[in-house]
Formats: C-alpha cells, structure tokens, sequence
C-alpha cells in the first residue's frame, strides 16, 4: 500500500473549502432537519440510503417517520409492518434487519458509539461512522461509493491497482477533520451527487478544484458487464376464494409474499428456454406432487440489480383443496394486506387483468 501523508497546509485547505461549500448549497434533505436530528432518523434515513437514491429514499423515508415517529412507537411496529413501507424499495434485508436491531434496543440499551453500533444487525462501518458523525461530530471516517469517487479522482488513484480499496481509506482518514465532520461528509455526499457527477463532473463549480488532479474521463473504460438472462415459473394456484402463496426466503426478496416459485436458472440462450422451462417445471411439480401440463406463454420480464428475470406464468385451478409443505392458501382479497415485492405486483396485474 503507498501511504498517502498530506500535508497540513493541503488538508486545511481541503476542509475549509468543502465545508464552506456545503455552507452554501447543502441539500434541504428531510432526515437533516435540525428536529430530526436524533439517532433513530438518522439510523433509519442511512439504512435506506445505503443502496438507494435520495431521489427515490425521501417519500419512503417520509412515509417510514410519519408512521414510527420516534424509536419507542417503532419498538411496536411488525416485520410485516415494515416490510409494507419498505415495498418497492428493494434490499428487503435492510427492513429485517431494522426489526431485529430494534428488537435488541428494546431489551438492552446500546452505547451509541463506532463499535457498540455495530453489534446490531444492519449496521456496520459505513453506516455506524456514518451515525457518529452526523449526530456526535465525531471524527470517524465515513466512507459510502460518493467519497471512494471523489477521493478516487482527486487523488488521480489508479482503478485497476488492487491496494485502491486501502489507499482510499488511508486518504479519507488523513482527510478527517477533528471537527463539523458530520457536515464535512455529507458535504462529499452532495459534491458528489451536485457536481463531481459520475458522467460530466462540472469541475468548474467544484469547490477543490485546484487541490484536484482529476483529468476527466482517463479513466480507462470499464468494459459493460454482461447482464445475466435468467428464467423461471411462478405458480398462479387457485382453489376457490384462495390463492397458494410462499413466504419468500430468498434473499433478494426476503420475507415477502409470493406466489409460489421455481428456482431461477441461467438462460442466455434462448434457444434452450423452453427445454430448460420443462425441467424445472417437472422438478418443481414432482416436489409438491403436483401434475399440471405446462404451457409457457405468459410471463412477465423484471430487472433485478445482477440480472434480468423472463419469469412465466402457469396457471391451475384446483378442484380439491391440496395441502402444501412449504405455502399457505390465502384468501385472494387478502393478498394486498400482505408485503410483496414489485415483482409480484407484476405478476398480479398480469394474473389478475
Ligand atoms: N447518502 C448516504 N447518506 C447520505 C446523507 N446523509 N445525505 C445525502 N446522501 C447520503
């Protein structure tokens, strides 16, 4: 690892700038309200911000504190409570991982520091630095996918080099200030989201520009990944007023609701799909002892963050209500009380049209 040793003179200029900067055009965010400035916002408002957009977090984040204003009313909220607000949203591991860390801050007090912090599902360096800066001031470095970028070009670190990860670090840390370091980086958040931009950084606007060795686009080109194809079948099981659904234990999709479904399988080439559908189709039917003749023509395509899904559709209406191991019936006008993914609300406008 090259150890990076900045100077005073740079690093008092690094600071000063950036948070005279963040003085000016600091986003008018909810979870920064002078009132919400208490453990339980901010824990919540990084959880979500984690792998999400402000964009996107800021109605959930609304709907989220309108519900559980505080810890103590969110002591008695369900998992699937949770899980309703948090739908659509994504990363459904967040949310369990919310219910059981405050199942523990219900039972025992935690000291609100770096280490104590991360004794509780959901919370690790990121987001336990992130807390103690924000709310405590404490010289703790944060570092989120904002702060690799711009400490990444201003520092002109070669993305290819296998010590980056560590040299990022070392340089964050040297950058730290002992103090207003919660406004110092969530002021590298909005530079980085305002004007040190993934595509065109307006580095005229940029307060360290001329601390920065950034060069533009030199980056060499990271070659477009290939995105996955994947297929799969999802059951649309009906017996009366009911329909068969699946508590998912998958982790994209943990703990919500579905309709029941196959693994899915790798298929990039679709040539194959159909001969592919046929097996996991039988072995799923064999599993739950179930005969039906499979006809594939309708689906429904989503995206998940790694690949996309051609999930199809079979539908069977029972005659005799059949017991399953590992699903339960429910009533169909029940089914919006449950928590579901956006892709079952895509699979139920296609089922339900
Ligand atoms: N991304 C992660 N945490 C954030 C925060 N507190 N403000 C803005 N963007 C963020």
């Amino acid at each position: 690892m090259q150890y990076y040793h900045i100077k005073k003179k740079f690093k008092t200029a690094w600071q000063k700038k950036i948070l005279r900067w963040y003085s000016k055009n600091k986003r008018n965010l909810p979870w920064r309200q002078k009132k919400n400035q208490h453990f339980y916002n901010i824990w919540i408002s990084e959880i979500m911000l984690q792998q999400t957009t402000v964009k996107t977090v800021i109605p959930y984040y609304n709907k989220f504190i309108e519900k559980w204003p505080n810890l103590e009313t969110f002591f008695e909220a369900s998992l699937d409570e949770i899980l309703i607000i948090w739908q659509g949203m994504g990363y459904y591991q967040r949310a369990k991982n919310l219910y059981l860390a405050k199942e523990i801050l219900k039972e025992k007090k935690i000291k609100l520091n770096l280490i104590d912090l991360k004794k509780l599902p959901g919370i690790g360096d990121y987001v336990s630095s992130a807390i103690c800066a924000i709310l405590f001031d404490q010289n703790c470095t944060v570092i989120d996918s904002n702060i690799k970028k711009i400490v990444t070009r201003a520092f002109n670190l070669d993305k290819n080099k296998p010590n980056l990860e560590k040299n990022i670090k070392n340089i964050a840390t040297e950058l730290t200030p002992l103090r207003n370091n919660g406004s110092y980086c969530q002021a590298l958040m909005d530079l980085a989201n305002l004007v040190c931009t993934n595509k065109k950084p307006n580095c005229l606007a940029c307060p360290v520009k001329n601390e920065c060795k950034y060069e533009g686009n030199t980056e060499l080109k990271t070659e477009k990944k290939l995105v996955k194809k994947k297929i799969g079948i999802t059951y649309y099981i009906k017996f009366k007023d009911s329909v068969l659904l699946q508590r998912s234990g998958d982790r994209m999709l943990e703990n919500l609701y579905c309709f029941p479904m196959t693994s899915f399988i790798d298929n990039n080439n679709e040539l194959d799909e159909k001969k592919l559908l046929k097996q996991i189709g039988n072995n799923w039917q064999k599993i739950n002892s179930i005969t039906y003749k499979h006809v594939f023509s309708k689906f429904i395509k989503h995206t998940f963050s790694h690949f996309h899904l051609k999930l199809f559709i079979i539908e069977i209406k029972l005659n005799s209500k059949k017991e399953f191991a590992n699903y339960e019936w429910v009533l169909t006008e029940d089914i919006v009380n449950k928590p579901s993914s956006v892709l079952m609300k895509k699979i139920q406008g296609e089922v339900f049209c």
